[in-house]
């Protein structure tokens, strides 16, 4: 890959992108995310994303579910439930993955959200899918809109066909390696969270703590990682944005004595929102 300078994730290097709200705007203007995920018993997943993207300004958030549609998730009667089957994810940004499950009808389902023209993000069992089915590999490779891929090292494993040992032991190489073999933008997640390009570029996340290292959290960078590229963020700069508020929204609770033992997901979301508010 070509040579590329190791940056620190900074402000600087994304903020330019941050969307002021004109006066006449409307919902309309901050775009639609669909969450694809919700196989059986993994609901909690896509609710998790939702509620991040509501919350980091996308106009409108759909819940499409893989399995058994809820009729709306009481906590955040603002999320749009329904079944996946059938859906059009050529009218936002897709969000592929959280909770997704492994089953034909779910592969069925990402290649659909693959071919969407528009941005598209995919975590957890959507990763699990590309690396388990070739087709998959090929078709986001081919791909002309922003293509955020957001693995944990296990995934990052799964996809290069290697050990978790092989991905941690240089996570910058690792990460390198899979924007270029997939043609997208990269987030390797965990402590200093690596996000590369297939142009080489690189860069290292220094916010973040153990905090985060509690489920669901994922999720909600998943989610995050949406709304940003739905309100017109470039993919470089929504996947810089999204993993340092994430990190930041994270040391700020912390600070305040929420975490680091028993942060929850969910309290991440507001903190989230105020930090993007900041910036
Ligand atoms: N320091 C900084 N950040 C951390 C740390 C740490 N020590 N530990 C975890 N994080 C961050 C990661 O960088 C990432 O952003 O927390 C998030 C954890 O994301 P995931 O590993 O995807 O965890 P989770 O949300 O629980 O995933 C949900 O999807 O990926 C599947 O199998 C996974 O069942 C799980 C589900
Ligand atoms: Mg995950």
């Amino acid at each position: 890959y070509p040579a590329a300078t190791i940056h620190l994730n900074d402000v600087a290097l994304f903020a330019q992108a941050a969307v002021t709200r004109p006066q006449n705007s409307h919902k309309g203007s901050y775009g639609i995310v669909a969450v694809l995920g919700g196989a059986a018993g993994m609901t909690g997943a896509p609710i998790l994303a939702g509620r991040a993207a509501l919350h980091a300004g996308a106009g409108r958030v759909f819940l499409c579910f893989a399995g058994p549609a809820l009729a709306c998730d009481p906590g955040q009667p603002e999320l749009m439930c329904r079944a996946a089957h059938g859906v059009d994810f050529a009218t936002g940004v897709t969000v592929a993955g959280p909770g997704l499950g492994g089953s034909d009808e779910a592969a069925h389902l990402l290649e659909q959200a693959i071919a969407s023209p528009q941005p598209l993000v995919v975590d957890a069992d959507g990763l699990n899918l590309v690396a388990a089915r070739s087709g998959l590999a090929a078709r986001l490779r081919g791909r002309k809109a922003a293509t955020l891929l957001t693995p944990h090292p296990l995934e990052a494993a799964r996809l290069l066909a290697t050990s978790i040992g092989t991905i941690q032991r240089d996570r910058l190489d690792s990460a390198r390696r899979l924007a270029a073999a997939l043609h997208a933008i990269v987030v390797l997640k965990g402590s200093g969270t690596v996000i590369a390009a297939p142009d080489g570029a690189i860069v290292i996340n220094p916010t973040g703590n153990p905090a985060l290292a509690t489920a669901g959290t994922g999720d909600v960078l998943a989610g995050l990682c949406g709304a940003l590229l739905a309100q017109g963020w470039p993919g470089w700069e929504a996947a810089l944005g999204a993993v340092w508020l994430h990190g930041m929204a994270a040391d700020v609770l912390v600070a305040d004595g929420v975490g680091p033992v028993g942060l929850t997901a969910g309290e991440l979301v507001p903190a989230i929102r105020t930090a993007l508010n900041r910036l």
